[in-house]
């Protein structure tokens, strides 16, 4: 059981935000293979205080899509303050706030992990969040900037603001996405702190969830790139953690999930925005593959759900013969 404020947990893996992923569709496609909690993607205070087409899609969700995490990124209080007033009226369990975002037009206005730079405001934003907040306020941090791994003072005041969990991705935001993951500092962290910590960074697979928490002792552990056209990682996770089998998916089993996600972005996303979607993950469920380069090339010119659907089934038929 993992519990973060009055958000009670039974399951310790989480899907962890991706920004131009993580919609109705993916969320929804996760939860069916056992994933428990699921955020939105990182969303801009100043947009949620606007409001935009763009900024409801990316929070628009349904009974199923329950426990909801809602991420927002921002540095000034007065939208901060705004947007919290216009989530107000939303369903969702948890908020948690992105101090951990390398992208440089994110960083250059002083917001995600540069406010990792800034201890004493980012503990100063996050006594104001989590005063306004209608639900448990968790924190998404790095290990650090850059050679200056200051995890822990950003941890412990964070955790004095009175937020309920912290998240940290185990790279500095110099490192962005690649590099090793700086187990070490995670443990460190967790080790000071009395809140749930939930650690991300290269969970891909069994084996590295079983490193991630045999090496940091952290709480949970959040799934990103790993669930990217593999969402049977959750099933594979919870395998492990109950000492069950697990069987890979065959090709069959990829292209029925394929099947389903492309219905779901088509009938979420107005005209053919859907099918435009749909294919960077045509690409993720196919990668490694063989024929995988010859797909992507006719990926990008197909316009409607119908020629999608023709790709998939040839997808199959080519790898199911290849097969017998
Ligand atoms: C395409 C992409 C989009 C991401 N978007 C977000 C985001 O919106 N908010 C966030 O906190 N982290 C975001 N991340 C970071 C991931 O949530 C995760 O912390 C990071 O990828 C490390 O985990 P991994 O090595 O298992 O992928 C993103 C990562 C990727 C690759």
């Amino acid at each position: 059981m993992l519990t973060i404020g009055n958000l009670k947990l039974s399951s310790p893996f989480i899907l962890s935000p991706l920004a131009g992923v993580s919609d109705l569709p993916f969320r929804l496609l996760n939860r069916a293979f056992g994933c428990e909690l699921a955020f939105t993607e990182m969303i801009d205070v100043r947009s949620l205080c606007y409001g935009s087409k763009r900024t409801e899609e990316m929070l628009t969700t349904n009974k199923h899509d329950r426990p909801l995490g809602i991420q927002i990124v921002g540095n000034e209080p007065k939208y901060i303050l705004q947007a919290l007033e216009a989530l107000r009226s939303r369903p969702f369990d948890i908020l948690d706030f992105n101090a951990a975002c390398p992208a440089k037009k994110i960083t250059s206005k002083g917001k995600g992990a540069s406010l990792l730079r800034e201890p004493q405001k980012l503990q100063e934003l996050l006594a104001l969040i989590v005063k306004h907040s209608p639900v448990p306020v968790t924190v998404k941090i790095r290990t650090g900037w850059a050679h200056c791994l200051n995890a822990k003072e950003i941890a412990l005041r964070a955790q004095e603001a009175g937020i309920s969990g912290l998240f940290i991705h185990g790279r500095t935001k110099a490192q962005g996405y690649m590099g090793n993951v700086d187990y070490t500092t995670i443990a460190q962290v967790k080790k000071i702190l009395d809140i749930p910590v939930i650690a991300s960074g290269d969970i891909f697979s069994k084996a590295l969830v079983e490193k991630m928490f045999n090496e940091t002792g952290c709480d949970a552990v959040a799934v990103a790139r790993g669930a990217l056209g593999n969402p049977w990682i959750f099933k594979e996770m919870i395998a492990y953690h109950t000492h069950k089998s697990f069987h890979k998916p065959d090709v069959n089993d990829i292209a029925a999930t394929m099947n389903a996600h492309l219905k779901s972005c088509a009938d979420f996303y107005p005209h053919d925005k859907g099918i435009v979607i749909f294919r960077k993950f045509f690409n993720w469920y196919t990668k490694g593959f063989r024929n995988a380069r010859m797909f992507r090339e006719k990926i990008c010119r197909t316009k409607s759900t119908k020629e999608m659907l023709t790709l998939i089934e040839e997808f199959r038929t080519i790898h199911c013969a290849a097969a017998t």
